[in-house]
């Protein structure tokens, strides 16, 4: 009997449902085939890859859904007739229909003769390979045994988010791609982008060409050291490829403050016309656009329509946070006018939450990010309706400083070790906001300490492992001493896939 790879379990984020089954495990053998239905080939061609990889042996692919040595079938599951998944798909398919499981809902069987992944979509088939990916070892091995038994699982929330801070610090295309790659693994599936500050403007706009010849340029970023920006085009290839992991960007355009670049670029922008010099240290709140002036309008609108063009995702995040520059008549006066053209341009409006200080379009989303214990504002919003996305600082930003000794990062909310990332509920982190109205999670990096990738992973893993749990797996079920045992077996895996990430000593690393 070889040694099981993994424990049916071992998997970040927790499954809702696993049934382990140990006379049932399935050893690799050598005439592996993937099977799949049609409007699942790329899922299969992934299997395929995967299994290619770990086991160093040839993958078939078959045709027809259920002939292969692993089975991606595309017809939803139901838990009564998960003992014979043949019997009658369509009956399946009425049921996943009316269970109204989320699109991400999948299952995973795992018996002597085969290993199946079934789903309504292919998110939830993605979704499901995900998990796969963490029962199967990450390096080639030649002896491999799935466990054995049954996993059936669907997220908490629908929104399980990071944020990456281009304007602080630009980080490239290949240097994105990588950490679609790496969050994808734990099912995070927005990916929020701060394309612009005081500091640099990230993302060309057309028409507006200073933007981004001044912003992107040289000197840009904290200390000048982050310059670069990213062209349309590389902006919608980055969009196709987090669509391709179901990772879905949502771009920042940071207003009315945070925006001294745009007034350095764009000095008919300012109150009094003059040209103000440009900034890279990392004070916040002393720029603002001006509520009174039509100028302000016509740049938003052309910088939101061509964002929302970009933008096949539902989301346009506009800021709002500290625009301590901006009297709160004019912060008011400036979003009745701004968030509407989200919807205009059919984008859902998402703000810090300081935005609901002003008159919110229904479908208006505030982000809470501080680290106070209750905040009026939300309440509110959450009271007339609106949906809320939490990160609260002390809980999730992964800029703040581990402990005392990291070598990067900030600490004005707090040292934020991994236990403190995620032993915290969301719904229950702001009185009058529960778990009814949470659209979900998000853990935000700024940058303002960063200066490369190996940067981003460090602050990120594993603290958004963390994060990654806490929206998608059952409150009840969530436990420190279980995570961490899990967590100490993904070091190997981030090592193996190069990904540089924090050794906290709260972790007892394989
Ligand atoms: C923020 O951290 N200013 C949203």
């Amino acid at each position: 009997m070889q040694a099981l790879t993994r424990q049916l379990g071992d998997v970040i984020p927790l499954p809702v449902s696993v049934r382990p089954d140990p006379a049932a495990n399935f050893r690799i053998s050598s005439d592996l085939s993937v099977s799949a239905a049609p409007e699942a080939a790329d899922l299969a061609e992934q299997l395929a890859e995967l299994l290619r990889r770990v086991t160093g042996r040839p993958v078939s692919r078959t045709s027809g859904e259920d002939a292969g040595s692993f089975r991606i079938l595309l017809d939803g599951y139901d838990k009564n007739l998960d003992q014979n998944p043949d019997q009658n798909p369509d009956q399946n398919l009425d049921a996943y229909d009316r269970s109204g499981k989320p699109a991400e809902a999948y299952a995973i069987e795992i018996n002597p003769e085969s290993v199946t992944l079934r789903a309504g979509s292919n998110q939830g088939l993605f979704a499901a390979l995900q998990t796969l990916r963490q029962l199967l070892p990450e390096e080639p091995a030649d002896e491999i045994v799935l466990p054995g038994g049954r996993i059936e699982d669907e997220p908490r929330f629908a929104y399980r988010g990071t944020m990456l801070d281009l304007a602080r610090h630009f980080f490239g295309p290949a240097d994105i791609r990588s950490f679609i790659d790496s969050i994808a693994q734990l099912k995070i599936n927005h990916l929020h982008l701060h394309l612009t500050d005081d500091q640099g403007w990230r993302l060309e706009i057309p028409g507006w060409p200073r933007l981004t010849e001044v912003g992107g340029g040289p000197g840009t970023g904290v200390d000048g050291a982050g310059p670069g920006f990213l062209t349309m085009q590389e902006y919608a290839d980055l969009v196709a490829y987090a669509a391709a992991r179901y990772v879905t960007i949502v771009p920042e355009i940071d207003m009315p403050g945070h925006v001294n670049i745009v007034q350095v670029a764009y000095p008919e922008l300012t109150a009094d016309g003059r040209p103000v010099p440009p900034r890279t240290d990392a004070e916040v709140g002393y720029s603002s656009l001006v509520a009174g002036k039509e100028e302000t309008y016509a740049f938003v609108e052309d910088v939101i329509r061509a964002v929302s063009d970009l933008t096949p995702g539902p989301y346009l995040h506009i800021g709002g946070d500290e625009a301590f520059s901006t009297p709160p008549e004019d912060y008011r006066t400036f979003l009745r006018r701004v968030l509407p053209l989200a919807g205009k341009y059919g984008k859902r409006a998402i703000g810090w939450h300081e935005i609901a200080a002003a008159d919110l379009p229904p479908t208006a989303i505030p982000q809470y990010w501080r680290i106070e214990p209750a905040d009026g504002g939300v309440a509110q919003a959450a009271a007339a309706g609106h949906q809320v996305i939490m990160s609260p600082a002390d809980r999730t930003y992964l800029d703040m400083k581990y402990d005392r000794d990291s070598p990067l990062g900030l600490d004005w909310a707090g040292l934020l070790g991994v236990e403190r990332a995620y032993d915290w509920d969301p719904a229950d982190r702001l009185p009058g906001v529960g778990e009814e109205s949470l659209l979900g999670v998000e853990a935000p990096l700024w940058s303002e300490t960063l200066r490369s990738l190996a940067d981003v992973q460090f602050m990120a893993f594993p603290r958004l492992a963390a994060i990654a749990e806490v929206g998608w797996t059952p409150r009840a079920d969530r436990e420190w001493r279980s995570f961490r045992a899990r967590l100490a077996a993904l070091g190997p895996r981030w090592t193996a896939q190069g990904i540089n990430f924090h050794r906290s000593p709260e972790i007892d690393w394989l």
